[in-house]
């Protein structure tokens, strides 16, 4: 019989309500002890722990049927997969920020100028609608930390509590987009999985409406 296999976030703000949601969806897992792949005993399917940037990109290639992201992880990445469902947790936002001292008066301000990121892709699309042309500076991680150390003017990261940004001497200037965890599917499901996915499906519209 085959079994679903579900790619969520190993370690970081996803991890926890995405295996949350699986619980309250009645499927039972045995406790982890640091295994990248858990299988559940009440249910067909099997979770992998994965790091974020590689959900996206694993859900396209089916090593994983669907997966747990957040919306602007699955943006950036920018590959053929099904959006199922929002989530309603990992909520945040995409946003360009600048030194704190800086005398901000509008995105005319990143003409010319550099913005850190580790998200490119989105971030050339967003300046490009706005007409503005800056260089983009690919950082993987720490990107708060570019204006301080001369790297960039400015930085376009995920802003969630807004404590990494205050405590990098930072402000916020403009917001790129909204993002939250979402479900996303391969394309190709064969007959067996789809209607597994569909069962899974049915349970988690239950648990979010409950939550309305
Ligand atoms: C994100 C983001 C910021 C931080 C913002 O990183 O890159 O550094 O969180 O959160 P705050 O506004 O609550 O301070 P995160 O650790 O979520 O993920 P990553 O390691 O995959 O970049
Ligand atoms: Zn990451
Ligand atoms: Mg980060």
């Amino acid at each position: 019989m085959s079994k679903l296999k579900i790619a969520i976030q190993k370690s970081g703000r996803l991890s926890e309500k995405s295996l949350e949601l699986l619980k309250e969806c009645g499927i039972k897992f045995p406790n982890g002890g640091g295994k990248l792949i858990a299988e559940s005993k009440n249910f067909p399917i099997e979770v992998l722990f994965l790091r974020d940037d590689d959900v996206t990109k694993y859900v396209e290639q089916q090593v994983a049927d669907i997966g747990i992201i957040g919306e602007n992880v699955y943006l950036e990445a920018n590959l053929e997969v099904n959006v199922l469902e929002y989530l309603g947790f990992g909520g945040c936002r995409l946003s360009l920020a600048v030194s704190k001292e800086v005398d901000y008066q509008g995105i005319e301000y990143f003409e010319g100028k550099k913005i850190a990121t580790s998200y490119p892709f989105v971030l050339e699309k967003y300046l490009k609608e706005k007409g503005v042309k800056a260089s983009i500076e690919f950082i993987s991680g720490s990107v708060e930390i570019a204006p301080s150390i001369g790297l960039a003017n400015g930085v376009c990261d995920i802003v969630s509590s807004g404590s990494t940004l205050m405590s990098n001497g930072l402000k916020e200037v403009e917001k790129v987009l909204d993002s939250q965890a979402i479900l996303i599917s391969n394309k190709a499901l064969d007959k067996e999985k789809q209607l597994l996915l569909e069962k899974l499906l049915f349970r988690i519209k239950s648990v979010l409406n409950a939550k309305e």
